[in-house]
């Protein structure tokens, strides 16, 4: 895996890797079984899953997003000009409210089951959400990330974690 020579920069790659992860186990999830098919309510299996999916999009679109777009991307502008924070900043948007509505469909599954319909939207959002987000994360890995690790001034490193401690802190 990567290392990244700033910390702040080690912090988002390990992000990334983890919400990777949990998108490839929803993925499994739900290619292993149909649209029209809910699973059953009180299934071990999914309720572990959605409950690590609806706490994964929320740090993902809360403190994760908002900290790109207040602190990062602003950088990137500065340092490497505006195309590619525009572009993922763009990728948010559209991210955004798939995952709010993923996590509370995830919610409203662990405490009271899928219905036919909530299932049915769940299996097509889920999967919207790993093809997007995977993508958007990929792009972050190849072409973000590794300019910010080289163009950051170091001592700016310790400044930007204290600021997304701080982020998390008030999430
Ligand atoms: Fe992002
Ligand atoms: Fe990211």
């Amino acid at each position: 895996m990567h290392q990244h020579k700033l910390p702040i920069i080690q912090t988002l790659h390990e992000e990334h890797m983890a919400v990777l992860a949990l998108l490839e186990r929803l993925e499994n999830f739900l290619n292993k079984r149909k649209a029209d098919k809910p699973p059953a309510n009180g299934d071990a299996e999914t309720s572990d899953l959605l409950t690590a999916l609806a706490a994964s999009m929320d740090s993902e679109i809360g403190h994760h997003y908002a900290f790109e777009e207040k602190h990062l991307f602003p950088r990137f502008l500065s340092l490497g000009g505006p195309g590619v924070p525009m572009i993922l900043r763009g990728e948010h948007d559209v991210i955004r409210p798939i995952a709010g509505r993923l996590a509370e469909l995830a919610r409203a599954a662990v405490s009271g089951g899928f219905t036919p319909a909530s299932w049915g939207e769940f299996h097509e959002l889920g999967l919207e959400m790993v093809e997007r987000e995977v993508f958007h994360v990929q792009k972050e890995e190849m072409a973000f990330l590794p300019a910010l690790d080289q163009m950051l001034p170091p001592q700016s490193s310790a400044e930007l974690e204290a600021a997304y401690a701080a982020m998390k802190a008030a999430a």
